[in-house]
């Protein structure tokens, strides 16, 4: 468990995409108005949600009750944990657990979890009928600043990850700060080391605030990958060596060049693990 964070009035952002515009709502016990919002935006609509194991626990029953109290039937599809139902077999299920729901044209799909469950349910509403339209609540903090917005759904192939997919945008996205609280430490600086990415290779300002609250000391190499133009390439490299610097040392390339066990990177490591 991680420490509450602070109470705050909502936050809506809307999503400027024509006729696929929507509202990303963020805050604390956001997640109590969803029913209302769902009732709102499609009245008469089933749903389904979809959600793994862990999320279940902690948060199914408090989605179910939101959308019960405004009258809305839904029925609840719980994959196992992890990466290992974003694959052809989880697609099948989910997909065949909605048929039998009967989740028609105008229902909704509810995806109550982080990436994986975003990407895995949003996908199944892709391709569900030729495309239902889908709701995100996402509840890890990686989902919340970056899986649950921008519309990309998918699962792996054995021959690598999400290299099937489709563009969906989701109808509405709930990100409730408060069900973050029962993440693992560790799940939540996966979260945090996604910010910090943003930060470091989109906006030096940015970083240098973030570093600021965190208490970083930015180092030589974090103002190194900030100059460099944004790339899909160094973007990569980064995360692998904030992640494998979690687990051991961090190693780094940077336009091609290799970094072993960088030791100016310890600082950010350390908030990291402590964060
Ligand atoms: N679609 C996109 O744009 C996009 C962007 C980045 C990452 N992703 C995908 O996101 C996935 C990773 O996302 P993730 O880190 O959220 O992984 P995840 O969905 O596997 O969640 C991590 C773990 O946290 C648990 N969890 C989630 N919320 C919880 C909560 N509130 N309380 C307790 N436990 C909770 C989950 O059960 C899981 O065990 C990857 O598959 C990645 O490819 C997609």
């Amino acid at each position: 468990m991680t420490a509450p964070l602070k109470h705050s009035d909502p936050i809506t952002v809307d999503v400027a995409l024509g006729a696929r515009a929507y509202d990303i709502v963020i805050g604390r016990d956001v997640l109590g108005s969803l029913g209302a919002r769902v009732a709102a935006l499609r009245p008469g609509a089933r749903t389904a949600i979809v959600t793994d194991r862990n999320v279940a626990k902690h948060w199914l029953e408090k989605t179910e009750a939101s959308l019960a109290q405004a009258g809305i039937a839904t029925s609840r599809i719980v994959v196992e944990e992890g990466e290992g139902s974003k694959t052809y077999a989880g697609l099948e299920r989910v997909s065949e657990a909605l048929i039998a729901a009967r989740i028609e044209r105008n229902d909704l799909v509810v995806a109550l979890g982080g990436g994986v469950v975003g990407d895995l349910a949003g996908f199944a509403a892709a391709i569900l009928r030729r495309g239902v339209d889908f709701v995100q609540v996402p509840t890890s903090l990686l989902a919340q600043v970056d899986s649950s917005v921008g519309g990309k759904t998918g699962i792996n192939s054995p021959q690598g990850k999400n290299l099937l997919g489709a563009f969906h945008q989701p109808v509405l996205v709930i990100a409730d700060t408060s069900v973050l609280d029962t993440l693992s430490p560790r799940q939540f600086r996966a979260g945090y080391a996604e910010v910090a990415k943003y930060g470091v290779l989109g906006d030096e300002g940015f970083f240098a605030r973030y570093a600021k609250i965190l208490k970083l000391e930015v180092t030589r190499l974090e103002r190194e990958i900030a100059q460099h133009t944004y790339s899909p390439r160094v973007q990569e490299d980064y995360m692998s060596g904030i992640r494998s610097g979690v687990n051991g040392t961090p190693t780094f390339f940077i336009n091609g060049v290799r970094y072993d066990g960088y030791p100016e990177f310890g600082p950010l490591i350390s908030a990291l693990e402590t964060a």
